[in-house]
């Protein structure tokens, strides 16, 4: 492993005006958001949403990196390229989500474990000959009264190190993702408290096992008021939050940030992304990782329709044109 190819990747990745399309929907998720436009999950389905998405003319100008579920590392384009391949011809960088989800854990009711360590070395070796250059795992904390545990928050930071670990170990970039959803009708400062909670632990165990920070991303929730909170936040409060949250807990070697949008909407996860570098003043890039902030008015338009293929390509350029200028702060509504 040369540690300095871990770190130019990672710097690739969060490249000025660039971000990355999460396109990583396990087989229930990717079910679920193609019933929501009446579209039947089938291989082919799936394969030619995925091919509809990552060839979107023109989306290397602003998206460095494609997060790929395993299935669709191994398809194929309609002209027969695999996706990797025709990826990385366009510039940008495919990756793939190497979690195998987050399953109850035992003992503590209400609380996730994200499984998928057992066999992973061999899984990376095979997923960096299929072409993938950066990895992603997920952790899943819910907001609770009296959840997450510190044992909860432990364990799955533990998790999200052992596989920035071994990820590391092959060669391969880490995503660490510890998402402390925003379900729920806790407030801001409740958000706060647990994301904070969390980054310290994964931050901890990112140490204790050795993990190279420069040469990770971090994949985190904006600081947000739960969906049912009867007090919501505004866009000023959530930028205070996350940027006091994220400053408190991540280390400045850590190259990038990158948000995921968590059910926020479209706009609201590229304005609040654009407020965030307005602010400033922070040593990492701070970039996006979205999946349905990204993906949510394309798979609406095409709603399986071959024949609206182009108008969801350009429904996708349009959300990822608005995030790429946001990225500079310099995002206004008359984009849209
Ligand atoms: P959302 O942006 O839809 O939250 O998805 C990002 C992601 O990849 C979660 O793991």
């Amino acid at each position: 492993m040369k540690p300095i190819d871990l770190q130019a990747t990672a710097l690739e990745l969060v490249a000025p005006g660039k971000g990355i399309l999460a396109a990583d929907e396990s087989g229930p998720t990717i079910e679920k958001r193609f019933k929501a436009v009446g579209v039947i999950s089938t291989f082919e389905h799936r394969r030619a949403y995925r091919e509809l998405l990552l060839t979107t003319p023109g989306l290397n100008a602003f998206i460095s990196g494609a997060i790929l579920y395993d299935e669709t590392l191994r398809q194929q384009t309609s002209t027969g390229e695999t996706f990797p391949a025709m990826l990385a011809r366009q510039g940008i960088f495919p990756g793939i989500k190497v979690d195998q989800g987050a399953k109850p854990l035992a003992g503590f009711p209400g609380e996730k474990i994200t499984e998928g360590l057992d066999g992973l070395r061999e899984r990376l070796a095979e997923y960096g000959q299929l072409g993938a250059k950066f990895t992603k795992w997920r952790a899943v904390i819910a907001v609770g009264p009296g959840t997450p545990t510190l044992t909860g928050a432990v364990l799955n930071a533990q998790a999200l190190a052992r596989f920035a670990a071994l990820s590391q170990e092959a060669g391969l970039v880490p995503v660490v993702e510890p998402e402390v959803l925003m379900d729920g009708p806790h407030e801001l400062a409740r958000h706060q408290e647990v994301t904070e909670l969390m980054l310290h632990q994964v931050f901890r165990a990112l140490y204790e096992q050795r993990v190279q920070l420069d040469g990770l991303l971090l994949k985190v929730n904006m600081v947000l008021a739960g969906t049912e909170c009867p007090t919501p936040a505004g866009g000023a409060e959530v930028v205070e939050a996350t940027r006091q949250c994220l400053l408190r807990t991540v280390p400045a070697a850590v190259p990038g940030v990158l948000f995921l949008s968590g059910g926020q909407s479209d706009l609201q996860a590229t304005e609040h992304l654009d407020a965030l570098n307005r602010r400033g003043e922070v040593p990492w890039q701070l970039s996006f990782s979205y999946g349905r902030a990204l993906q949510a008015p394309a798979l609406k338009a095409w709603a399986g329709r071959p024949d609206r293929a182009a108008l969801a390509q350009q429904a996708l350029l349009q959300r990822a044109r608005c995030n790429s200028a946001a990225r500079f702060g310099q995002y206004t509504a008359e984009m849209e």
